[in-house]
Formats: C-alpha cells, structure tokens, sequence
C-alpha cells in the first residue's frame, strides 16, 4: 500500500473518496472548518443542511456518505465525526479513520485520501494512519469473493513524512499480528510461527532463534514439553532479540507471548463451542512478533527481547494427563489438574528463559483465562503485576494508545489457592473463583522477583463480531500499547 503526504485541497484531489472530519457541536457554523468547510462550499451547504437536519452531528462513530456531491472530484465523500474538539485524542483519530476505511472498504475504492485533522500533533495523525491501514483490512483472507478490499494508495493531508513512516508502521504491524491469529490453527502451527518470525527478523533488523524439540529437551522446559506432548507437531522456543540502545550497560525489556496455535483442551477436552475460536490461543505470541516488528522497523534506540512459547494442545495416546507432575526449567514442580490450563503451563518455562537470559523487566501477554473476560468483560485486557511502578508505566501507555486495561488485585491469598498436596504448585485454583488471577499466581512464581506485568488478553485479542472500525477476528490489541512502552523504556 502507497501511503501519500497531500496538501491539495480536499475538492481538488483526483481519489476514488475521500474523508473529512468534523467535530461535534450543535451549530453547523462552529464546527464546519477547514476540509469539511471546502466541502460544504463546493456542495452548495450540504453539509450545513445535514447538521440542521440533526442527520449529522459530529458524534464519534458517526460516519455520513455523499454521493458524487457536486464540485467535488471525488466520487464519494465521507464526514466522519470527531466528537468534541478538545477531546481529540489517539483513540479517536484511530477509531475515525478505521470506521471511514471501513465502510469505503466494502466496495472496491483504490485510492482514498483523509482529510481529517490538518493541524493533528503527530502522534494523533500517526494513530489515525493506522487506523487506515487496519480499518480497510478484513479477515476474509481465503474467501473468493472479499467483503472488504484493502485501499492501494492513501493519501494523508497534514502529515509529514516521519508521521507517515510512524503510522504506516504501526498500522501494518497490527494488521500482521491480525493476520497470524487469523490464519487457519492447522497451517500456523508452532514450526511456521517460527518460520514467519525469522522472515520478520530479517526484514526489520532483530535475530531470532528457536529452539526445537531436542533443545527444549536439553534446556529443561519439561512443562512446555508436558503440553506439546499430545500433538503431533513439534514445539518451539522462539527468541527474538532486537539491540537498538546505544550504551554499552543498557537495560533490556523482554516481551512475553502465549503462542497455544490450538487449544482443544488437550483430555479436559473443551465443548466444540468454547474450541472454535481455539486459533485465537497464540495472539500473545502474535502481539509480541508484531511488536518487535514494529520495534526494529522505527528502529528505536533500545533493547528488547521478544520471546514465544509456541505449542498445540491436543489429545493423543501421549497426551500430558491429570494428575501428572511436571518439572519446570526453574526445578518447580506442577501437578496437573486441568490440562486446558495449559498456556501458564507454557509461559512458566518462557519466562524461566527470560529471566535466565538476564532481561530487566518482563511483560508477558496471554489469551490466558475465560475468568478475565467474566471479570472485566471482552474489551478490557486484565492486568497483574508483581511491581506496582512496572504495572503503572505499561497500563500508562495503554491509555495513551487508547487501548483498554483494567488492573486486577494479586493478593497472597489467592496464591493459597494454587498450593498443592503433592507438588510446590498446582495448574488450577480451587474452584473457578478468581480464575484469572489464580493464573496470574501461578505465573508470578517463574518470574523470580524480576518487575514483571501480565496482560491477560483473552477478551480484546479475538472479536465474534465485527466493530465499527475493525473487523471480525484476531484485532492486534496492545501490539501499540508495547511499541509505546519501548518508546518510553530507558536506553
Ligand atoms: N485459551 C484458554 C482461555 C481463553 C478462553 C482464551 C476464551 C480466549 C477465549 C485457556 O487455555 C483456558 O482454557 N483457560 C481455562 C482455564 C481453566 C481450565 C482453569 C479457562 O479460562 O476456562
Ligand atoms: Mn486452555
Ligand atoms: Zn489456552
């Protein structure tokens, strides 16, 4: 996708459409400025007649679309709302330009310029870029006939170059974690994610490294193993190593990911229902090579390791059974209860391997427990932390990027909760109370005191149904939120 800086003017523009903003307000007069203004004028007022007739009123998520509007090139022209002007916030930007891609998306229109903000600081334009990249990008990747079509050229009034590189980085880099949690679980499986993440390395400037079976084997990850165990496609380690920080003594951010390719279950098999979406299970490991993407590309002056925990939990004549007694790469010992609480089973030796690797502070995201989404519902991601400040700087970004989070309390009384009879720990609490937080314990005891940041994303990685501004499918949820958090990380 080309993506074009333009200052001609809005009725000028040789586009198949194009879209303005405009702000909310009662009286057309206050807030028909600028682009939208040009519009109006050209149209002989139709948009002063649509804010008179109250058909349009500027709200966020309101989207109007004239037709062939006279005096305008364009053949279509769509006026997005930008709810009130001193609320103009990334979320906002995002959700507007994703909401207007989306719509002009379902018919085939190749070159769409946005007009939506001319005077935007350059962090809210970069947001409303990628808002465009991933608002006009379905999840219909294998269907002959496409709901959505993806644009060929955007072109973006007031933003200069760097913004455009910053926006169409983030953008595409969102759409990639999409499309990895979108493809079929049988195609991404462990050995491919792999494979996909050293073709990224490789473009964007970080190593990668993966550790197979026999590897896994001799570094001692015998509860990630455990898992692996009943599926006939053999597991990975994959550790993505980006060095940006100029300083000899810099520190190093490691971001975690589940990378479950499927989850049936494993024996405590899931109903076909709750299995469906299984494919969803490795968007931890997918937001994290999204991230580090992103990371190497903007080239930002730090260190991050990214590192994903990549199996698929299955039922066979070897499966990991209940009651088993796992050994982690830490010498702590798991009793299984469940095998469908697998992925703290996989995060507990990724993040023994983060700590052996000598990083400074650790994120770790995870489609992790059905409990988070009881809790906070499906658009807020669950946040855990062993370290208040580490929690307050992640969850700081996440607002700053306009991607919901909510944290969740770790009080040692939900560790008693995990204790067992016959190992140092078990895989699931008593009872389903607090479930998310039971996992969160469980994970806390492989981190060995390092500051440490769980993001449970079981709810916003994967939507049933499509959003005004984002299709149906795996969304990319936090892959912005970690590129803001490694802005900010000290080099
Ligand atoms: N992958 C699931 C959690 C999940 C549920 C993610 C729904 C996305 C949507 C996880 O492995 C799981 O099965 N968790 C169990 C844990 C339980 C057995 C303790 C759960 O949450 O039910
Ligand atoms: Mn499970
Ligand atoms: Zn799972």
């Amino acid at each position: 996708m080309k993506i074009l800086s333009t200052n001609r003017p809005v009725t000028q523009i040789e586009a198949d459409a194009v879209v303005v903003g405009v702000a909310e307000a009662t009286k057309a007069a206050e807030v028909i400025s600028g682009p939208a203004r040009q519009v109006d004028e050209a149209t002989g007022g139709a948009l002063a007649r649509l804010f008179e007739a109250k058909e349009f009123t500027g709200k966020r998520g309101q989207f109007t679309t004239l037709l062939a509007p006279s005096g305008v090139k364009a053949l279509k022209v769509v006026v997005a709302g930008l709810g009130p002007a001193t609320e103009l916030t990334r979320e906002v930007a995002f959700q507007a330009a994703a909401g207007a891609a989306k719509t002009l998306a379902g018919k085939s229109c190749p070159q769409v310029a946005f007009y939506l903000g001319l005077n935007w600081p350059a962090d809210v334009a970069a947001a409303g870029i990628s808002g465009a990249i991933v608002g006009c990008q379905g999840q219909d990747l294998y269907r002959h006939e496409k709901k959505q079509y993806p644009f060929d050229e955007i072109h973006w009034a007031g933003a200069n170059q760097a913004t455009i590189i910053e926006g169409r980085v983030l953008g595409e880099c969102v759409n990639l974690t999409r499309r990895l949690v979108n493809e079929p679980p049988s195609d991404m499986n462990p050995a491919a994610f792999a494979d996909t993440a050293a073709v990224i390395g490789r473009e964007a400037g970080f190593e990668v490294e993966a550790w197979d079976k026999a590897r896994l084997e001799k570094e001692r990850c015998g509860s990630l193993l455990a898992v692996a165990r009943g599926s006939a496609r053999e597991p990975r380690l994959v550790i993505m190593r980006y060095s940006g920080a100029t300083g000899a003594k810099a520190p190093t951010l490691a971001l975690v990911g589940k990378g479950v390719t499927f989850d049936s279950g494993g024996l405590s098999l899931k109903p076909s229902d709750s299995m469906a979406t299984m494919k969803c299970d490795m968007a931890g490991a997918a937001t994290v090579l999204g991230a580090m993407r992103a990371i190497g590309l903007l080239k930002l002056p730090v260190n991050v390791i990214g590192l994903a925990g990549l199996v698929e939990n299955m039922v066979s004549g070897d499966s990991y059974k209940l009651g088993d007694v796992l050994t982690a790469r830490n010498g702590k010992t798991i009793e299984v209860l469940n095998t469908d609480a697998e992925g703290r089973l996989v995060l507990a030796d990724v993040l023994c391997v983060a700590v052996d690797l000598k990083v400074d502070s650790i994120i770790d995201l995870a489609t992790l427990t059905g409990s988070c989404m009881v809790a906070l519902g499906t658009d807020v991601v669950g946040a855990m932390t062993n370290d208040q400040s580490w929690c307050d700087t992640v969850l700081a970004a996440a607002r700053k990027c306009g991607e919901p989070a909510w944290q969740l309390p770790m009080f040692p009384e939900y560790g008693e909760l995990i204790k067992s009879e016959v190992a140092d720990i078990k895989n699931i609490g008593k009872g389903r109370w607090g479930g998310a937080i039971t996992a969160a314990k469980f994970l806390e005891a492989f981190v060995a005191g390092k500051p440490w940041t769980h993001l449970d994303i079981a709810g916003p990685a994967f939507l049933d149904d499509a959003k005004p501004w984002i299709d149906a499918g795996g969304t990319g949820a936090f892959v912005r939120t970690l590129v803001e958090v490694a802005r900010g990380w000290k080099s």
